[in-house]
């Protein structure tokens, strides 16, 4: 079979376990042929191509980023662009299209599913919250990245005795604050599912000082927000799936807790700091086995369909099901923070 594959949306890393997993499995049990398309939904729609081959995927497993690179392309704001992408992959004769991304990326794959391209997905999303999958790769590594942040932060805080808030990923979803900050022992852990109540902050800060601890680390994902406010973004500008630069609540929060507690505060914006560098074994395994069941489909003739993981084993599901609906933190998880913070009064 003559296969295309291509990485849309934000990068996180195991894009390139994945990328090496379906090229393996498919040249060497199947013969296929494979064409890469750069930077997402754009290489489909400018021609833009690498070839996929045992050479040029060879030694990428341990690495960051994707060798077919990235782009928050919009075919929908294009112009002819579906037709486009249906000329240009009938062009290179392919037999299939496998779309690594998250659900801005898969409501495009959908798209041409219904225009009789032949699909598969593959779940990538470093925020964790595409719905019908338990995990996404990437995510993983991010915890690990942001969780090393808070152990560090704790030393620091603690030598000027300071409140230090920082802020991670999570748009719509708070899965790195949650599990970065039981994981890091943060005083404070902020999500976008529940609406920050700056008097319980502030009383969870000032609890600790009253019991002996003279600095606090408070976790807050970048898309937490205050009840009835917009999310704190750079500016008005939004990306062509309309989504606003989420940043500034960490820097937003550290301001208010100064002004109503008194201790000093800081705050630190952990950024793409957590979607670069090598992925963590966990998330090569996980993009490996993503990546064999993903060519797997295609040899099955399974299209239109996402490989995703449920409990501990891969399976597939619908593409319009992953993009229905965000899969956002549940109160299991919200109960443990709570479980750990001192009771309201
Ligand atoms: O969607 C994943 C994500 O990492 C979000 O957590 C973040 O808001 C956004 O991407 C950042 O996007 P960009 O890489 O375009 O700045």
């Amino acid at each position: 079979m003559r296969i295309g594959m291509l990485t849309g949306g934000g990068d996180c890393p195991g894009l390139n376990a994945v990328i090496r997993a379906v090229v393996r499995k498919g040249i060497q049990h199947h013969g296929d042929e494979f064409v890469g398309f750069m930077e997402g939904w754009r290489g489909v729609l400018d021609d833009a191509t690498m070839p996929l081959t045992l050479e040029t995927t060879s030694g990428i497993l341990h690495r960051g980023g994707t060798i077919l690179r990235s782009s928050r392309t919009n075919v929908k704001k294009v112009a002819g662009g579906f037709e486009r992408c249906v000329e240009v992959l009938g062009k290179h004769k392919l037999d299939a299209l496998i779309a690594l991304g998250g659900d801005d990326t898969q409501s495009i794959s959908l798209e041409l599913v219904q225009r009789g391209v032949k699909c598969v997905g593959v779940p990538k999303t470093i925020d964790n919250d595409l719905s019908g999958t338990d995990a996404c790769f990437g995510f993983d590594t991010a915890v690990g990245i942001a969780t090393e942040a808070v152990d560090r932060l704790h030393s620091t805080a603690e030598a000027h005795n300071r409140v230090i808030v920082c802020e991670v990923m999570g748009r719509d979803a708070g899965w790195i604050a949650i599990t970065a900050g039981i994981s890091g022992g943060a005083d404070v852990i902020l999500v976008p599912e529940v609406p920050i109540d700056m008097d319980e902050v502030c009383r969870l800060v000032t609890y600790r000082r009253e019991h002996g601890k003279k600095f606090s680390i408070v976790v807050a994902a970048e898309g937490a927000k205050l009840p009835e406010a917009e999310q704190v973004a750079l500016g008005t500008a939004l990306d062509s799936f309309g989504h606003v630069r989420l940043s500034g609540i960490g820097q937003m929060l550290a301001e208010e807790i100064e002004k109503r507690t008194g201790y000093e505060t800081r705050s630190v914006n952990l950024g793409h700091t957590q979607r670069g560098g090598t992925p963590s074994p966990y998330d090569r395994m996980l993009a490996t086995r993503y990546g064999i069941a993903a060519i797997d489909l295609v040899h099955a003739g399974k299209f239109g369909r996402l490989v995703v993981l449920k409990g501990t084993q891969i399976t597939d599901i619908p593409l319009a099901d992953a993009i229905a609906a965000t899969r956002t933190v549940g109160q299991d998880l919200l109960d443990v923070v709570t479980g750990l913070q001192p009771l309201r009064g």
